[in-house]
């Protein structure tokens, strides 16, 4: 097989050129540049451990959330780092008021590790799981929103949605997933785990309730150290505030890979079906009803 051409900013990074190296979406590399930031931080941690625990350090992480919160166009005040995109989902899902008999959509795309959070702490409260069959591959946007609309019913009070799909690299068309639940009275909890820096991203607009991603994986133009997730949430709702979010179980990507005998069941490719189309869809949503 021929190698592709090397990218024109490959020496940015510490790859070996002798490798192509595709899987950036399990674990990418770092580029010189943003190593050699975390480097200085540990220099200055190590010269004086306590002033920068205790005096640099909140200011640091202030200013790395602004910024962040500007790259995603979101308040920064609704805005929280979390050790992982895992962490994220399951912060949302450990505090969500659920109550007995309520429902939870899921598809059959979502992150194993996040489908067996969404199970977990549904049924903990009595509440139970569905998973909607989006089909793959896929025709249009409009399917994916149509096979997530389908499963609603009256009880439905939360939709887990994966931005990027992780085993089928689907990107689902988040804003109308989020628009035709929102107006259904669904909230939406986003697993953006590879979105940030792959899909343009606005937080504000969006009507999701929450957002979680990494700035890490997935695509080689992200820059951040590895464990650089975030967690967004909509400003005041019925739902739990980000301060809320304290009871949280860590999963990691590698238990995600592990599948569940309760875990959805994967979606098969349709007959005839060479390959998965990729879409984006990023019209702006023209209000955020319901947004406090
Ligand atoms: C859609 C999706 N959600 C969650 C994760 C897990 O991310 P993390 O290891 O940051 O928890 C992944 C990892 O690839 C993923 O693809």
């Amino acid at each position: 097989m021929e190698r592709p051409t090397p990218p024109l900013h490959a020496s940015r990074w510490g790859l070996n050129p002798e490798i192509t190296f595709l899987n950036h979406g399990s674990f990418g590399a770092c580029p010189h540049e943003v190593l050699a930031a975390q480097a200085e931080l540990r220099r200055r941690l190590e010269a004086q451990p306590v002033d920068f625990l205790t005096r640099q350090a909140p200011g640091l992480i202030d200013e790395a959330r602004n910024t962040l919160a500007d790259f995603l166009g979101a308040d920064p005040a609704g805005l929280v780092f979390v050790p992982n995109a895992t962490t994220g989902v399951n912060a949302v899902l450990a505090s969500y008021p659920f109550t007995a008999g309520d429902e939870v959509i899921i598809t059959n795309h979502t992150f194993n590790a996040c489908a067996n959070a969404a199970r977990y702490w549904a049924e903990r409260a009595g509440a139970s799981v569905k998973v909607a069959s989006v089909p793959f591959p896929i025709s249009n946007p409009a399917e994916v929103v149509e096979s997530i609309v389908a499963e609603i019913g009256p009880r439905t009070v939360l939709g887990l949605i994966d931005h990027v799909t992780s085993e089928t690299a689907l990107v689902f068309p988040i804003e109308q997933i989020a628009d035709a639940l929102h107006a259904r009275g669904v909230e939406v909890l986003v697993d953006g785990a590879h979105a940030p820096g792959m899909v343009p991203l606005n937080l504000e607009t969006l009507t999701a309730a929450y957002y979680t991603g990494n700035c890490t994986n997935g695509c080689v133009h992200r820059k951040a150290p590895r464990s650089s997730p975030f967690e967004a949430s909509g400003g005041p709702r019925s739902g739990p505030s980000s301060s809320a979010m304290v009871r949280t179980r860590r999963s990691t990507s590698g238990v995600g890979s592990i599948r569940s005998s309760t875990g959805p069941e994967r979606p098969t490719p349709r007959p005839g079906s060479v390959y998965p189309k990729r879409f984006v869809s990023w019209a702006r949503s023209p209000t955020v009803a319901g947004r406090a």
